[in-house]
């Protein structure tokens, strides 16, 4: 089973879909395609710099692209939710139980309040997933009304995850214009998420750093 059959699966894709039309009725920002396709991208880079294998890099990849479908059941406890959907799809599918295993393990672990970097995997797909904050996320069209998480992601005019040349620190890199969100704003939200990263980049034998218009903040 590979990414690729993931990816062109349309029972799959329909429910990715159909997740992020409850979460646009929610007002909530953008977590289909894009988001699903990012993070897939973001997790591949950690692990492939950090040495991990081919095989590792496609389980990845796999639960990245799943990760967000247990908002079809609901926002609440979307984890665990999607990771009981993951289950079934992949056992349907036929993949090997190691794998689907790993996959499950991930998808349930990644959401802060009550997921746990417990392995590489899980530790790539939290760091990919909670550094995807951009402007082109927001889908709420009128800035009067921007709600807090609207606000941040839009005020992110650049954003990129960096492993540095000794494979000790993980940074991320935001450019914010604070026209449209304070720094104070970006912290309310994803302190949470900031200390799950933290975690997580441990896990893999990484420090963790945020900054902010080249200001180091943690
Ligand atoms: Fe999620
Ligand atoms: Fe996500």
């Amino acid at each position: 089973m590979t990414f690729e059959e993931i990816r062109r699966n349309e029972t799959i894709n329909t429910y990715i879909r159909k997740a992020d039309e409850s979460l646009k009725a929610l007002g909530f920002t953008e977590h289909s395609f894009a988001h699903v396709t990012h993070v897939a991208e973001t997790a591949e880079y950690i692990l492939r710099t950090m040495g991990y294998s081919e095989h590792d890099i496609e389980i990845v990849k796999i639960a990245a692209y799943l990760h967000d479908i247990g908002n079809l059941v609901n926002r609440v406890d979307h984890s665990q939710s999607g990771a009981t959907m993951a289950f079934r799809i992949l056992d349907n599918l036929q993949m090997d139980p190691e794998d689907i295993a790993t996959i499950v393990t991930a998808i349930g672990n990644h959401d802060e309040g009550n997921g746990v970097p417990v392995n590489a995997i899980a530790a790539a797909l939290i760091l990919a997933d909670k550094s995807d904050v951009r402007r082109s996320r927001v889908r709420n069209e009128d800035i009067a009304n921007f709600d807090i998480h609207d606000r941040v992601n839009y005020s992110v005019e650049k954003s990129r995850l960096i492993i540095n040349e000794d494979h000790t620190l993980i940074t991320l890199e935001l450019k914010i214009d604070t026209n449209y969100g304070s720094v104070m704003d970006y912290f309310e939200i994803f302190l949470e998420r900031m200390i799950l990263c933290r975690k997580a980049a441990e896990m893999i034998g990484l420090h963790f750093k945020l900054n902010i218009n080249d200001q180091p903040l943690i």
